[in-house]
């Protein structure tokens, strides 16, 4: 046993050699009939865990984690015509409930999300969340008051002069074109030294939108408020709680919908460049 903690119940292992041959940095090998760290790569070891998943007798842990404390995938994916459905039938929601997620689905939905992929496994990225609908309302409303101000100097930059509109909206109609009226937020960043902090942001909140709208949550990626936050009041980030040595990764407005989608979006073919190399 060594820094990753690698170890074996020789009970349980049938020396089928699984681990070994699964993982990325070649950092096993067998050791007569048994699985082992190689000592001098296990420096090299990324934490994936295949080790542990591939072991179809649950032999391996790794780095204090007990295959028998994993959920059992045995029928448990859903079925190919379900994951159509969800993908083919989700929208963009931009009417929400005047109501708090639960705490539990938000612990859930915040939980399952965290484990999409990460290049080299860094998992760096950080979900900076308002979980409760009046910090929300109280955000929204320091944000439209900001983003009047800007109107009101006339400091907005040239190409985000349409967000004017959007100040006007909110002042004359109470309408939030920025958050979209709804009662949460996700903004996902990242250490600017990970391996891949855009694309980990990315892949994220697309995991954590695709489990929302499987919990029956409604989601929209909120470029306008990335665009505030990032180009029009990146003072706002400090209070957020997002840490400047992060890259700002994307916003995602979510929470319960106020409008119900009944059917996918005709067939859309897609752009498919097949490449015929000779
Ligand atoms: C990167 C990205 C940024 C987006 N930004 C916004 C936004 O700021 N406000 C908004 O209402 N919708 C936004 N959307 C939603 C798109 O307008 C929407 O995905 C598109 O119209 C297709 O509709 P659907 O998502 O319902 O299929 C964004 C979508 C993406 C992928």
């Amino acid at each position: 046993m060594g820094s990753m903690n690698f170890s074996v119940n020789k009970e349980r292992c049938i020396s089928c050699e699984a681990c070994v041959s699964d993982c990325p940095y070649f950092v096993l090998t067998m050791e007569e009939d048994t699985p082992a760290a190689v000592a001098d790569r296990e420096s090299l070891c990324i934490k994936c865990l295949h080790c542990l998943t591939v072991c179809p007798t649950g032999a391996v842990s790794i780095n204090g984690f007990d295959p028998d404390d994993c959920l059992d995938m045995e029928n448990m994916f859903p079925e190919a015509d379900k994951m159509e459905t969800l993908i083919r039938g989700r929208r963009s929601v931009r009417k929400y409930q005047d109501e708090n997620i639960e705490s539990s689905v938000m612990e859930r939905l915040l939980q399952v999300a965290w484990q999409a992929p990460t290049g080299v496994n860094a998992r760096g990225v950080l979900f900076t969340v308002v979980d409760d609908k009046e910090i929300m309302e109280r955000l929204r409303r320091a944000v439209m008051t900001r983003l009047a101000e800007l109107v009101r100097d006339d400091k907005l930059p040239e190409q985000l002069e349409f967000f004017a509109g959007f100040a006007k909206l909110w002042e004359e109609q109470g309408i939030d074109i920025l958050f979209r009226g709804a009662p949460h937020i996700i903004i996902t960043s990242a250490p600017k030294n990970c391996p891949c902090p855009e694309q980990d942001c990315i892949i994220a909140l697309s995991y954590f939108e695709l489990f929302a709208q499987s919990l029956r949550l409604g989601t929209v990626w909120d470029g306008l408020a990335k665009l505030a936050f990032t180009e029009l009041m990146p003072e706002f980030n400090e209070q957020l709680g997002i840490p400047a040595d992060h890259i700002f990764g994307y916003v995602m407005a979510f929470g319960k919908p106020a409008v119900e989608y009944h059917r996918t979006v005709p067939i859309r073919p897609a752009a498919i460049n097949k490449v015929t190399f000779e």
